[in-house]
């Protein structure tokens, strides 16, 4: 990979301070996309994130300069606060990533949630959280991606959606405001690629994990629907499915059920965040892939 492979590309990454989203950032920063919008709950964190991008960037340049001043290799960072829940504040948070980086090339899907219980225990409550975030978020993102890079009105096509989750009850007092859609008379940004971050029980299911098994299953259709949708304007909408990495999410489990998973891993081992940056910035650069899923997950199951 050289660093000129992403050069003056613009990206959306949601979920941007977990384990994969940070991985991504900085392989897509390395790889030299310009302009990085990273997005999640957290502000501190994501400025927190966004100076440590900078930094590595910063010196990157410095080792490369010949006076070994350097600047941050023309990456440009911009920090979003939204919550997933909110129907309304997934479209917001799309049209003020677009109007300030003016345009979006590539989305990237990757916030998620688990709330594990057994079927018949499933709360209605926990299974609509992670259907908001895993599936619904992704959707009220896509759609407003695809809107704004065809030249449609963004706004919501129901303007009564709403999510019945505990979470976004809460989340009325957002700090995202949706801001005015960019002057008609603009040229419409081409998007280019959707990458969503499924996972590999989104295809062969888990024991306690319905809402979130069938949250990343409805998800994998989603892109094989947007992919026929999106063909004849050449946006490509794609799948990674990761198995087991070692991110925050995974480190939740018990240490004996990592320790199972481990064994049943044919590669004998947790998958790296690194390794799934680099299936994500495969797809950014893939025009002629649509529709599929590209499965990382050491082996443990072969699709
Ligand atoms: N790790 C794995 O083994 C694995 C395997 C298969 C699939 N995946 C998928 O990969 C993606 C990333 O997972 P990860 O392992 O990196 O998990 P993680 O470290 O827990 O990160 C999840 C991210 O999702 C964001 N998020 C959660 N709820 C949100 C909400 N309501 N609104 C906005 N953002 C929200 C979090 O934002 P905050 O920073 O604001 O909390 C966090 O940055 C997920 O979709 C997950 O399902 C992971």
């Amino acid at each position: 990979m050289t660093s000129l492979e992403l050069q003056g590309t613009r990206l959306l990454v949601t979920g941007a301070c977990g384990g994969l989203g940070r991985a991504i950032c900085v392989a897509a920063a390395r790889a030299g996309a310009s302009r990085i919008a990273l997005a999640g709950r957290d502000e501190e964190r994501l400025h927190a994130l966004k100076a440590s991008l900078l930094e590595e960037a910063a010196t990157r340049s410095r080792t490369t300069a010949a006076d070994g001043e350097g600047d941050n290799n023309g990456l440009s960072l911009s920090v979003h606060v939204y919550d997933q829940t909110v129907p309304a504040q997934n479209i917001a948070l799309v049209q003020n990533v677009y109007q300030t980086m003016g345009g979006i090339d590539v989305l990237v899907c990757n916030a998620g949630i688990t709330r594990d219980k057994m079927a018949k225990n499933l709360t209605p409550e926990a299974w609509q959280e992670v259907v908001d975030v895993n599936l619904s978020g992704p959707f009220f993102q896509s759609q407003t991606a695809i809107k704004l890079s065809t030249g449609a009105p963004a706004a919501p096509t129901a303007p009564n959606w709403t999510s019945t989750s505990a979470a976004a009850a809460t989340a009325t007092a957002s700090p995202v405001q949706a801001v005015p859609l960019l002057a008609a008379t603009a040229a419409p940004h081409k998007l280019q690629r959707i990458i969503f971050i499924t996972s590999i029980i989104g295809h062969t299911g888990n024991l306690g994990q319905a809402n979130y098994a069938a949250s990343k299953a409805g998800l994998t259709g989603l892109a094989k629907t947007l992919a026929l949708e999106c063909a004849r304007s050449h946006v490509t909408v794609n799948c990674i499915a990761p198995g087991f990495i070692e991110t925050p999410m995974t480190e939740a489990m018990p240490e004996a059920a990592r320790a199972q998973v481990r064994e049943r891993i044919p590669l004998k081992r947790l998958g790296r965040p690194e390794e799934v940056a680099q299936a994500a910035l495969f797809l950014m650069q893939a025009g002629y892939i649509t529709g599929q899923t590209l499965h990382v997950n050491g082996g443990l199951a072969m699709q």
